[in-house]
């Protein structure tokens, strides 16, 4: 351990941490949500996770409506999805405000963010109490991709360019580095 250093700060360690921006339904309007803590966390069914405050107004609509709309960014939406998570929905209109539209998934009919490049409906089906934030464990019934980043039967991430953060800042995904199993050609089984 002599070469490595005691790193107490939790928000820069992690690289890259995933980006996505959760709609959901409100008594008044639709809100969104940006969240860092969240990822895939099951296969079959799908399941996904977010980790939500208390705190936060949307926490209150999730609980509610028990369904939620995840909307995967690109790097050219930073501004918006960084509104979205320094802005409360409480007062603000945050569709309004950002220029993105609203619409319905087919099967849960909750809100999605028209304009980013991929989404997925999702039904809540357990929240558990972590500390400071709530998970929210959810399985996914849909999942949309525009047409205009589909090739070949597959999503082209390099045209989606994809956004992430880390240490108070977003970043860039651009292209892949290396592709899955070539390993095995390299390096001795
Ligand atoms: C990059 C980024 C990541 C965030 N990740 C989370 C998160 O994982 N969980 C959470 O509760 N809040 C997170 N937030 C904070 C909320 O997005 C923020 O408090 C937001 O304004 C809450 O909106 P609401 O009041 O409309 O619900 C994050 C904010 C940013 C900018």
């Amino acid at each position: 351990m002599q070469d490595k250093q005691f790193w107490p700060d939790y928000k820069s360690a992690f690289f890259p941490v995933s980006i996505v921006v959760v709609s959901v339904d409100g008594p008044i309007r639709p809100n969104l949500i940006t969240l860092g803590w969240a990822g895939i966390l099951n296969s079959d069914p799908l399941m996904v996770g977010i980790s939500v405050r208390p705190s936060r107004f949307s926490n209150q609509l999730l609980h509610q409506q028990m369904a939620f709309g995840l909307n995967i960014p690109q790097e050219s939406q930073a501004s918006g999805v960084d509104y979205c998570g320094v802005v409360s929905g409480k007062d603000i209109d945050k569709f309004t405000a950002t220029g993105w539209h609203s619409v319905r998934s087919q099967i849960l009919e909750v809100p999605l963010i028209k304009e980013f490049p991929v989404n997925a409906e999702c039904q809540i089906k357990q929240i558990i109490p972590l500390g400071t934030h709530e998970l929210f464990l959810a399985e996914v019934k849909g999942i949309y991709v525009n047409n205009e980043y589909i090739a070949e039967n597959s999503i082209d991430w390099t045209k989606v360019q994809g956004l992430t953060y880390t240490a108070k800042k977003y970043w860039s995904v651009k292209e892949p580095v290396y592709k899955s199993g070539q390993s095995l050609k390299e390096l001795k089984k």
